[in-house]
C-alpha cells in the first residue's frame, strides 16, 4: 500500500515539474498525454490498482483520483495562461531590442489656443483675471443689458442663432461683462476668452463660429488714457515692441465713447503692403468707456464708477501673426496645417 501511495506522490512531483516547464500549447499537450493519456503515468497507475489487495484498493483509488484532479486543474490553469499570452499585443510580449524604435507623435496646441493663452498671459501680468460665461446666452445678457436697441440689426434672426426657447448662441463675449458685474461689486478687472457664433456665410475671413477675448475694467476715475495704455502695452507684448496702435471713433451700444483700434502693420511696419491694404494699419477690434446705461442695468452707480471694455477677435490676431490667408484653415483639422504651429510655451 505505502509503496503504491509513494508512487503516486512521485508521479505528482514529476507532473508538476513537467507542467511547469511547458511554455506553449504544444508542449502542454505533450505533457498532458505523458501524464493522463492512454500510455500516461497516471493511466498506468490506474491499471496497477487492480493488482492491489482488495482491502487497500478503496484508499489507493481515492489517492489516485485526488492526484489526477490536481494534474487536471494544473493543466487547465496553464492552458488558460498560455492562451492569454498568445493573445497579447506586441508590447506585452518580450521586447525585440533589434527592432527600430517607434516615433512618438507629440500633440500641439491649436493656433487659436496659442493666441488665447498668449493674450491671457499678457493680461494676467497686468492684473486681469480670467472670467467665463455660457455659450448659450439669454437675450438679456447678450443684448438688453448691453444697451442694444431693440431694432439693432445684430438681434436679427439673419445674424444670430436663436433657440426655440428664446435663448441664443452668444454673438460676442461681451455678455460675460454682464455676468461678472451681476455677481461682484467693483473694482473689476477681467478678461474673458471664448467662443462666439454668428450667422455668417463662411469665406476667407468669416466663420459662423469664432473666438473673442473680452476685457472689462471698472474702478473709480478710469479714463480713456487707461484704456489706451492697456491696449498699447498688450499690442507690444503680443506683436513686438515697435508696434503702435491707433484709436478711431466708432459706435457700440455698450460703450461711450467707442473706438475701433488698429495695430500698425506688422508686415511692413506701417509703410503699406498687401496685408494692410496699403493703409499701414491692421484693424483689430472694438473698445470704449463702459456706457453708464450698462452700469445702471446691472445696478452699479454710474456716478461713482467708470470703466473701459474691449473685445477682439482671436482668429484675426492668429491670421495676422501666422500670415494665414483663409480663416477656414483654422477649422479643417488638417494635420499638415496644424503641425506647423510649434508651441513654444
Ligand atoms: N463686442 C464687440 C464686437 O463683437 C467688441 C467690443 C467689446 C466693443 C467691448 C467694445 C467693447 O464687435
Amino acid at each position: 500500500m505505502s509503496k503504491y501511495i509513494d508512487n503516486i506522490s512521485l508521479a505528482i512531483e514529476t507532473a508538476r515539474e513537467k507542467l511547469a516547464s511547458a511554455s506553449s500549447a504544444a508542449e502542454l499537450e505533450n505533457a498532458r498525454v505523458s501524464l493522463i493519456g492512454r500510455n500516461g503515468a497516471f493511466t498506468a497507475l490506474g491499471k496497477d490498482l487492480a493488482s492491489l489487495p482488495s482491502e487497500e484498493r478503496p484508499d489507493a483509488g481515492k489517492a489516485l483520483n485526488a492526484a489526477k484532479e490536481e494534474v487536471l486543474a494544473l493543466i487547465n490553469v496553464l492552458s488558460a495562461k498560455i492562451a492569454t499570452a498568445s493573445n497579447l499585443g506586441e508590447k506585452e510580449r518580450a521586447e525585440d531590442l533589434t527592432l527600430p524604435g517607434r516615433k512618438w507623435k507629440i500633440g500641439r496646441k491649436h493656433p487659436v489656443n496659442i493666441v488665447i493663452d498668449d493674450c491671457v498671459r499678457i493680461f494676467r501680468r497686468m492684473g486681469f483675471i480670467v472670467a467665463e460665461g455660457p455659450e448659450i446666452e439669454t437675450v438679456f445678457h447678450n443684448f438688453d443689458a448691453l444697451n442694444t436697441p431693440y431694432d439693432h440689426p445684430s438681434r436679427d434672426t439673419a445674424d444670430t442663432f436663436y433657440f426655440a426657447d428664446g435663448r441664443l448662441l452668444r454673438t460676442q463675449t461681451s455678455p460675460v461683462q454682464i455676468r461678472v458685474m451681476e455677481k461682484q461689486e467693483p473694482p473689476v478687472r477681467i478678461v474673458a476668452p471664448g467662443r462666439c457664433f454668428r450667422r455668417d456665410t463662411p469665406d476667407a475671413t468669416h466663420s459662423a463660429n469664432f473666438h473673442q477675448i473680452e476685457g472689462l475694467y471698472v474702478d473709480k476715475d478710469v479714463s480713456m488714457a487707461d484704456l489706451k495704455s492697456v491696449l498699447l502695452q498688450f499690442a507690444r507684448e503680443l506683436m513686438g515692441q515697435d508696434v503702435n496702435i491707433r484709436l478711431r471713433p466708432h459706435f457700440f451700444p455698450f460703450t461711450e465713447p467707442s473706438v475701433e483700434y488698429d495695430f500698425s502693420c506688422v508686415m511692413c511696419s506701417g509703410k503699406g503692403c498687401r496685408i494692410c491694404k496699403h493703409s499701414g494699419w491692421l484693424e483689430i477690434s472694438g473698445a470704449g468707456m463702459v456706457n453708464p446705461a450698462v452700469f445702471s442695468n446691472i445696478g452699479y452707480d454710474p456716478e461713482k464708477w467708470s470703466g473701459f471694455a474691449f473685445g477682439m477677435g482671436i482668429e484675426r490676431i492668429a491670421m495676422i501673426r501666422y500670415k494665414i490667408t483663409d480663416i477656414r484653415l483654422l477649422y479643417e483639422n488638417d494635420g499638415r496645417f496644424l503641425n506647423q504651429f510649434v508651441n513654444i510655451h
